[in-house]
């Protein structure tokens, strides 16, 4: 299983809670399938979305940005809740990787969508903006049960990290269902090709 996994965290805190718990993800791909692999895609480089600084030539960070997602196999997009709807610096990533026009790398990536927050709603609400944007662009959301982490702040071991076992269980289920999601395209993909 050589699946390639981006992670993007929708926060550019360094004790972000959503980047914390794609860590989490990541070392549960790592430990559960060996031969996949699992690297994060940082936003907070990518300028703000212009044309004109798109027309003028690609700029290094979103290149990279968009070759790694478009060699990705499924993207896995954990994203705080900022007034009911995704931070800006996500929307801005998603809308440069959407881009050139008909040449989006989000067209066909299966993608797989959480969210976390230190409330008791667990950034849920930012999740069917998140989902919608994800199809406007073409991805494959996957279906799984709402994954958003209530109180996560306390949810951090003392080194930072999500370890706690409930939502590694949710984490692992979501893994689950983006692996899944991905063998049911290839395999869609190997009939349709004969
Ligand atoms: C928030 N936060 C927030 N939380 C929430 O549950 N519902 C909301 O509508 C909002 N709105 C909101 C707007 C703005 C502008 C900010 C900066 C914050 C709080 C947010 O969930 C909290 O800061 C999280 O900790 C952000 O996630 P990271 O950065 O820890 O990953």
């Amino acid at each position: 299983d050589m699946t390639k996994v981006v992670l993007i965290s929708g926060s550019l805190r360094a004790a972000s809670v959503n980047s914390a718990a794609l860590r989490a993800v990541r070392r549960i791909i790592e430990q559960a399938r060996p031969a996949a692999s699992a690297v994060s895609l940082p936003i907070g480089r990518l300028p703000f979305y212009n044309g004109d600084v798109e027309s003028a030539g690609t700029t290094p960070a979103v290149a990279v940005a968009r070759a790694l997602v478009a060699d990705a196999d499924a993207l896995v997009i954990s994203t705080p809740c900022y007034n009911g709807a995704v931070p800006g610096v996500l929307k801005n990533a998603l809308d440069w990787l959407s881009r050139p026009d008909g040449a989006s790398s989000l067209t066909g990536r299966v993608a797989a969508v959480l969210s976390a927050s230190p409330g008791g709603r667990g950034g849920i609400d930012a999740q069917p903006a998140l989902l919608d944007l994800l199809d406007s662009c073409g991805a494959i959301t996957v279906e799984h049960p709402p994954v958003a982490i209530r109180g996560a702040h306390q949810r951090l071991d003392g080194a930072g990290e999500m370890t706690d076992p409930e939502t590694v269980a949710a984490l692992r289920e979501l893994v689950d269902a983006t692996f899944e999601a991905v063998a049911i395209m290839a395999e869609q993909r190997r009939s349709v090709l004969g």
